[in-house]
């Protein structure tokens, strides 16, 4: 809709055999799209999903559509560490090579709650529970991320997309408090969505940065924006709120197949290795932008590591920490 001209085309996606890609939230909506345009191309694919009759019914359907049978469900529960832990060991127990992660699984503007994880008692009442939309967009992705790291950097030349949105943007008016991450006092929904959205991309910074540190080449760490795709993101907006970010996406948005493009470009093609494209964000239709100064600060990104580093060695007891 509003975008430049495409930059690229599911045409330009190459062959993808012997590659191995995990697609987060690819039941339905934009991830649904990029599993099917990756198993076309002969890909690997793992369906990353919470619920297994949806997911396997759109194992059932890309494999029909394809005529490509490698294509898997693997149950994700991204509001539960344990499960992020569960998906990793089942993967690792599969498949000895991961060349794509791309994670794309979000929710948007939920109505407060929290995640299953972290009964320990801390002196913060905040630290209780985590948040939805920062336990689904941020922390299981993060904690995925580290689990499947080394199995990526085995794997290279390798990609790690992060799903971000302009929704981001909303950091330029106000930054979040980590300390209050979490908490019902002062929570607002699209608030909290922005924010998430820009942990998405300081991720991609801080992993670049400490990539390059260890010398570690060839595994591109990006981010992007996939555009207002008609999908199913807004179901999670309370009816008595934002009618018009519902209406956008229920109907004037950009189908889905459009959506997908500028991840499609991030996850696959080939100039991203050729132009040595890390720690960056995208925009429709694959075209290089800036995020705002809040996801693109380092001391941000730093920051966020190390908050998340903390907050998993809390929850989950057995955490080794970081790979890098
Ligand atoms: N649509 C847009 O206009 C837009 C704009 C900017 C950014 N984005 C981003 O694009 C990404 C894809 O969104 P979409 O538009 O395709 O939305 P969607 O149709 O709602 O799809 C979201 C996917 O995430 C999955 N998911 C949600 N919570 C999960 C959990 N706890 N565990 C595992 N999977 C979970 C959903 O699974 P269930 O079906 O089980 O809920 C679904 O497969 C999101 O990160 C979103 O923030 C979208």
């Amino acid at each position: 809709m509003f975008f430049s001209s495409k930059h690229f085309e599911f045409s330009d996606i190459p062959d993808l055999s012997g590659k191995v890609a995990i697609i987060t939230g690819s039941n339905t909506g934009i991830g649904k799209i990029c599993a099917t345009e990756m198993a076309r191309k002969n890909c690997q694919v793992i369906v990353a999903s919470r619920s297994e009759d949806k997911g396997q019914a759109a194992v059932a359907e890309i494999k029909s559509i394809t005529g490509n049978d490698n294509v898997e469900f693997i149950k994700l529960d991204l509001l539960s560490l344990k499960s992020v832990k569960q998906f990793a060991e089942e993967f690792k127990s599969k498949y000895d090579k991961l060349h794509i992660l791309l994670n794309n699984a979000g929710v948007m503007m939920c109505p407060y709650g929290l995640s299953e994880d972290g009964m320990q008692m801390k002196f913060t009442i905040y630290r209780l529970r985590i948040e939805t939309q920062f336990a689904t967009n941020h922390v299981a992705h993060y904690y995925l991320t580290m689990l499947l790291l080394p199995t990526l950097i085995d794997s290279k030349p390798s990609r790690i997309v992060n799903v971000s949105s302009d929704g981001h943007n909303y950091t330029c008016i106000s930054e979040p408090n980590l300390d209050k991450i979490n908490a019902k006092e002062g929570y607002g929904s699209f608030k909290q969505y922005s924010y998430t959205k820009a942990f998405n991309i300081l991720v991609c910074v801080e992993l670049t940065k400490r990539l390059k540190a260890k010398g570690i080449e060839n595994v591109y760490v990006n981010a992007n924006h996939p555009g207002l795709v008609k999908t199913e993101l807004a179901r999670h907006i309370s009816l008595f709120e934002s009618f018009y970010v519902r209406f956008v996406l229920n109907n004037i948005a950009m189908e889905p197949e459009q959506g997908a493009l500028t991840q499609m470009y991030l996850a696959t093609s080939q100039e991203v290795e050729s132009k040595n494209i890390k720690g960056q964000y995208y925009v429709p239709y694959a075209k290089p932008s800036s995020a705002v100064a809040y996801a693109r600060s380092e001391k941000n990104a730093a920051a966020l590591y190390d908050f998340t580093e903390e907050l998993l060695k809390e929850k989950v007891p057995d955490y080794q920490g970081a790979p890098i």
